[in-house]
């Protein structure tokens, strides 16, 4: 659906509790698969993405009674998982896809995963060369979905130097490890979230994170030893960003996200934020628990260097980043940021074409953006490429643009975000936000 989206400099006020977390929600809904017995979910993200990592569960016979803001999960652990499903859709998900390969590797029944137009062009090899490594057997079609993943009996753990930073390939074969024989020991060249690693722990795993990247995974002899806690998701800092941005790019703001995740492997944009001069406070929920209140107040901006160990704290913030470096004093230089060419869409190329599009000074490099600041963004044609952080992203600019904004589709932020432009139309209209 095509949407034309008029300027709007009404202060972003109040407080937000973004949608509940995408990553951690996926990993709620694949490991409940992991333990024979039941698993509670609350506020579990209910969108088209992690609908996708449901269907995988549910293909592989867990059970999925969703309630009032909670999902309760039954699985039969893994040993009993029905094999009469073959061939999964992952839809758009890359999560479900990376992840769901290192969970089939648990069972004996080959699987066959698919996904949408987008997920079909994004890369596996990533995964299944390390776990043809410990002795599974993993097809994809020429690195690409459809991947085959068949487990031919007992295969042993992996020792592996991870050549990209990805959350997603870590949480693979962290959940192959948990199947495999022997120890593993995966390293990883830059640190990514890890809510896999704390996930996992919580329910009994044996995983040991060292300073210097890596992490050691012990085999479990028996699934029945996990432990069925509760998962509770916090809001989706990736989501919230796109009202933080709003918030420090127009004067008079002051928005509070409320019960975010502020996991320090998920807050780079806001860490990044202060850096180039908005004020953000953060108020801690508790002790033991990453969650709480983050307060993103307006102030002029500056231009900033973002360095490759700090593009997986903000990875998908990547393209926002941009867009306030069109507002910021100076020059702005994004470096090792390879991994934004194969995310939902190459968002390297599609930020810096739909940034031009609307006047900013931007270059594209082959592993980020120079972005030269401040600069007027006027109105134009934009296009998102099915990908929902960049219809957002775009909503944000047109937002502050001179005048209207033809985003040519803006149904992918069901992804992540269904009720994004609801909430973006109520502050539009110049309400602040009471959650
Ligand atoms: C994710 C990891 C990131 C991120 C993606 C979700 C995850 O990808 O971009 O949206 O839930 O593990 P990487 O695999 O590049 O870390």
């Amino acid at each position: 659906m095509v949407m034309e989206l008029t300027p709007c400099r009404h202060p972003v006020e109040g407080t937000l509790r973004p949608p509940s977390d995408k990553s951690i929600t996926h990993r709620a809904i694949l490991f409940s698969a992991l333990a024979p017995g039941t698993v509670r979910v609350l506020h579990p993200l209910v969108a088209q993405d992690t609908l996708s990592s449901r269907r995988l569960v549910e293909s592989l016979g867990v059970k999925v009674e969703a309630g009032d803001d909670e999902w309760i999960l039954t699985s039969p652990g893994p040993s009993q998982w029905k094999s009469d499903t073959t061939v999964i859709d992952c839809g758009n998900s890359g999560t479900t896809m990376r992840l769901g390969m290192g969970l089939l590797a648990l069972s004996s029944s080959p699987r066959t995963l698919i996904g949408d137009a987008s997920l079909s062009k994004r890369p596996m090899e990533r995964v299944a060369r390390p776990l043809r490594q410990m002795g599974i057997d993993v097809e994809t079609s020429q690195v690409y979905a459809p991947v085959m993943v068949h487990n031919r009996g007992p295969y042993r753990g992996l020792s592996y130097s991870m050549p990209m930073a990805s959350a997603q390939v870590k949480s693979a074969l962290i959940l192959a490890a948990l199947g495999a024989t022997t120890l593993s020991e995966i390293v990883e060249p830059y640190p990514t979230r890890d809510h896999t690693e704390q996930m996992l722990k919580q329910m009994g795993a044996r995983i040991r994170m060292t300073a210097d990247h890596h992490i050691m995974v012990e085999p479990l002899q028996d699934w029945r030893t996990l432990d069925l806690v509760p998962f509770r998701v916090p809001g989706d800092p990736s989501s919230g960003a796109f009202w933080a941005a709003l918030a420090a790019l127009i004067p008079g703001s002051s928005l509070t996200l409320k019960e975010i995740s502020l996991s320090p492997r998920r807050i780079g944009f806001f860490r990044l934020l202060q850096q180039m001069g908005a004020r953000i406070d953060i108020e801690r929920e508790s002790d033991t628990e990453d969650i709480g209140h983050l307060t993103v107040t307006h102030q002029p901006l500056g231009g900033v260097t973002v360095t490759p160990e700090q593009v997986p704290d903000m990875i998908d913030e990547v393209p926002l980043v941009a867009l306030m470096a069109t507002q910021a004093f100076g020059d702005t230089v994004i470096s090792g940021a390879e991994e934004l060419r194969v995310k939902e869409t190459d968002r390297i190329q599609a930020t810096v074409t739909n940034l031009k599009q609307l006047g900013a000074h931007i270059e594209e490099r082959d592993d980020g953006m120079v972005i030269h600041g401040p600069t007027p963004l006027h109105g134009g044609s934009v296009r998102s490429f099915g990908d929902h952080r960049m219809a957002m992203m775009l909503a944000v600019a047109a937002a502050i643009a001179t005048s209207p904004v033809i985003l040519d589709d803006v149904s992918s932020v069901a992804i992540s975000y269904p009720t994004f432009f609801e909430q973006y139309q109520h502050w539009q209209q110049g309400y602040a936000f009471h959650d």
